[in-house]
């Protein structure tokens, strides 16, 4: 086994909470040194894009068909696309404090993922091709380069590139030697944001695979380093292609060839002090590297009822801070619709993630715990690891009782003692294929298993909405608490994120404002 994977293995074990021992952070907020959320790039010359909010937008059950027009490739839309994806969704205030909420969900509301975009020359934009970085408070672009390229004609007319990348500083700062998994987390939620914005215009967003993380520095300028300090490096997670089309293939040797050695701007310092943890230095170092070609897959649209606008839908999710135990009832309609949303691969690739759910209110299903498997090649594997008192009962296609019993109290428990995992209709863990795969593509899959459960998340935060209830994602839980009870003693399977629904009790002290309230 390599370095780089055995330096995975340790950390995903010293990062788990158990009952006994939390994974290492600095145990309280250091309120002085908390980091800015918002990355600005001083000197590089900044271009406000006109604001969206007012478009019109096609009903959410209708974008994921696949016959949304697409949008032509003009200001215009690319403002639309980063307004509804990683734009500000609202403002929040309680006595003094105020706080800016984002359309992606993000662990403790740090924001540590950060978005670059690639464009064709572009009225109102550039004459040449350009890189920016989106700035989502003031909603405009920082024009890091322009460059004359030929990597565009290469690609369908109105495509362009999307970097995501994270701050690891961010959540660092609040959630210590386990922030790197939040990050990776975070990613997934923003790849989702960015992927259903598309849809509302037509556009289809494909993870670019087989890049390395040196390119994919290299591209976004990670690697000029005196352009960052180094406590607040970003470090880049995946290339995005949007285009009309799917299933572009992208050679990157071009673009790469053609970009400046050396760009605008130098990142604004984002905290005043920094704690340093030789363990999240390690872990971005040991996954600093190839993405691996998996198998690609092709996923159907499934069936909603009629819904919101999808501008409206984005810009209303919300983590649920309560669930209301006394009305968490959910129909079977609700239930299937919200599974079905998620059990078709997203970016393209084979699913890793199956659901196991803890059945606390839904019509017509027996309390219980329930596994949704959205790949099926690890039914047989699970049958064999999983606890061999589970009944593994077909309630329907890839969805088994596995114990009937009142999980509530052991759900909240498992969930770092929140009492949104017991109080809600459902909770569940995303249990993925692990150690194989990790030895199978390399260090490198540890994020991409992450971005995977991360987008699972945001989607069932949209189709929870979607259907008028609440969501919310669970990145503090018991890892090795779960597995027990599930029976599972090796790592060929590990949870790595959980989640719940139910209706929420909404928090009437808090004052919502509008999301460009301040820029008027
Ligand atoms: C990866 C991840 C982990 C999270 N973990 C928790 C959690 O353990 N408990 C909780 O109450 N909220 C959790 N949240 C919800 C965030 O706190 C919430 O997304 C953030 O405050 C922003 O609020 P919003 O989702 O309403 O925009 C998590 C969110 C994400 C994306």
């Amino acid at each position: 086994m390599n370095n780089n994977i055995n330096e995975i293995l340790t950390y995903h074990n010293e990062t788990k909470h158990a009952p006994s021992r939390y994974a290492r952070s600095l145990g309280y907020m250091d309120w002085a040194t908390q980091p800015d959320p918002f990355r600005s790039y001083k000197g590089a010359p900044s271009l406000s894009l006109p604001m969206s909010l007012n478009n019109t937008t096609p009903p959410y059950h209708l974008i994921f068909d696949k016959e949304v027009p697409a949008a032509p490739l003009l200001i215009e839309s690319i403002s639309q696309f980063f307004q509804f994806s990683l734009g500000l969704a609202a403002w929040k205030q309680a006595g003094d404090n105020k706080w800016a909420l984002r359309c992606n969900a993000s662990s403790g509301n740090l924001q540590p993922s950060e978005a670059y975009i690639i464009l064709p020359p572009l009225d109102k934009i550039s004459t040449q091709c350009s890189l920016s970085h989106y700035a989502p408070k003031e909603h405009k672009l920082e024009k890091l380069c322009e460059f004359d390229s030929t990597f565009f004609d290469t690609l369908e007319k109105g495509s362009f590139l999307v970097g995501l990348s994270s701050i690891t500083w961010r959540e660092v700062w609040k959630y210590g030697e386990r922030a790197f998994r939040y990050c990776s987390l975070d990613a997934g939620h923003a790849f989702r944001a960015l992927q259903v914005s598309a849809m509302m215009l037509g556009w289809k967003v494909q993870v670019v695979s087989a890049t390395k993380d040196s390119e994919l520095s290299r591209i976004f300028g990670f690697d000029q380093e005196h352009r960052y300090i180094k406590e607040e490096a970003e470090y880049p997670d995946m290339l995005l292609s949007i285009s009309p089309l799917q299933g572009q293939k992208i050679s990157l040797d071009t673009l790469i060839q053609d970009l400046p050695k050396e760009y605008k701007g130098s990142a604004y310092i984002l905290s005043r002090s920094h704690q340093a943890w030789e363990m999240i230095e390690r872990i971005e170092k040991a996954s600093f590297s190839d993405s691996v070609l998996r198998e690609e897959v092709s996923s159907l649209p499934i069936p909603r009822l009629p819904s919101l606008e999808s501008k409206d839908l984005v810009l209303k999710r919300r983590s649920a801070q309560m669930m209301n135990p006394k009305n968490a009832s959910l129909s079977q309609e609700q239930f299937y619709t919200l599974l079905n949303s998620v059990k078709e691969s997203m970016d393209g690739f084979e699913n890793s993630a199956n659901l196991v759910l803890f059945v606390h209110e839904v019509e017509g299903l027996e309390k219980g715990l329930y596994l949704m498997i959205r790949n099926k090649k690890h039914l047989s594997s699970l049958k064999r690891l999983l606890r061999q008192s589970f009944v593994f009962e077909e309630i329907r296609e890839d969805f088994y009782l596995l114990e009937k019993d009142d999980f509530r109290s052991r759900a909240k428990s498992i969930s770092c003692n929140q009492d949104i995992a017991a109080d809600g209709a459902f909770s569940l863990g995303m249990l993925c294929e692990f150690s194989t795969q990790i030895e199978e593509y390399g260090a490198h899959r540890y994020k991409e298993l992450y971005w995977e459960c991360g987008a699972i998340g945001q989607q069932l935060y949209l189709e929870a909405t979607a259907l008028g209830i609440a969501a919310t994602g669970i990145g503090c839980y018991l890892d090795d608490t779960f597995h027990h009870l599930l029976g599972l003693d090796s790592n060929q399977f590990q949870s790595l994120y959980h989640f719940t629904i139910g209706r929420a009790i909404v928090d009437d002290r808090l004052m919502t404002l509008a999301p460009y309230h301040h820029l008027d």
